[in-house]
C-alpha cells in the first residue's frame, strides 16, 4: 500500500481499529447524519438501497442491546449505537432467493463506508456482529423480514487500540483458480 497521509483513503484504512471503550463526550446528530450519508454512498444490490440503520441513543435500549450482544457491556457505553438491518422486503422487489443475500451484503459493504468515515470525522467504532437477532429484534421492534446484522457503537475513542496481525497476501489469494497451498 502506498504511503499513508492523514486524510488519504489508504491512511484512513491503515488509522482504523476496532475501538472497544468510549469518552463520555456527545456525538452530535450531524456527525451520526454524516456516517450516515457515507452508508448512502455505499454500492446495493440493483441499487436498491436493502438496507436500514436505526440510530440508538437510549441508555436503556443500549443496555438491552449489550445483553442481547451476550453482555458485551462496551455496546452500552458508546453515546450512539447504529444497528444496521437487511432489508429483505425491499431485496424481494427484485430479487427472489438471492434476496436476504443481496441485502445482507447491501448492509455490510454500508457499514463499512460508515467505519471509514468515522475514522475521517475521528471518531471510532467496533463492529458487533456477537449477538442474539431475536433479542435486538424485539427490544428495537424490528419487523419480521428485516434482519439485524450488525452493531456499531459510535463515539470518540478512548483506548488507541495496537494493530491486529493480518494474514500475508499470499495465503488469502488465489491465483486463476482455487489452490489450498499456504491455506
Ligand atoms: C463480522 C464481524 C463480527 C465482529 N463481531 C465482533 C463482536 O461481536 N465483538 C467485538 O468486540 N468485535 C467484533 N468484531 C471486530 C473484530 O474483532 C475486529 O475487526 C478484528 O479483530 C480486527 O481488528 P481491527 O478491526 O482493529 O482491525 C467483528 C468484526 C466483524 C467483521
Amino acid at each position: 500500500m502506498v504511503a499513508s497521509d492523514h486524510d488519504t483513503l489508504s491512511g484512513i484504512m491503515q488509522r482504523r481499529r476496532s475501538v472497544r471503550r468510549y469518552l463520555r463526550e456527545i456525538i452530535s446528530k450531524e456527525l451520526v447524519d454524516e456516517l450516515l450519508k457515507a452508508a448512502q454512498l455505499a454500492p446495493s444490490a440493483g441499487n436498491l438501497q436493502a438496507r436500514d440503520f436505526i440510530v440508538v441513543r437510549d441508555p436503556n435500549k443500549k443496555h438491552e442491546l449489550a445483553l442481547a450482544a451476550y453482555g458485551q457491556f462496551f455496546v452500552a457505553m458508546a453515546p450512539v449505537v447504529l444497528v444496521g438491518c437487511a432489508n429483505i422486503v425491499r431485496s424481494r422487489i427484485a430479487y427472489g432467493q438471492r434476496a436476504e443475500l443481496y441485502a445482507v451484503q447491501d448492509a455490510t459493504i454500508a457499514a463499512s463506508y460508515i467505519q471509514l468515515a468515522a475514522e475521517a470525522l475521528g471518531v471510532a467504532t467496533c463492529w458487533i456482529g456477537a449477538f442474539d437477532e431475536k433479542r435486538v429484534s424485539s427490544s428495537l421492534e424490528i419487523p419480521v423480514d428485516i434482519r439485524p446484522v450488525l452493531m456499531l457503537p459510535i463515539g470518540y475513542a478512548g483506548e488507541v487500540p495496537e494493530p491486529r496481525p493480518r494474514m500475508a497476501l499470499s495465503r488469502f489469494t488465489h491465483q486463476e483458480f482455487w489452490s489450498s497451498e499456504g491455506a
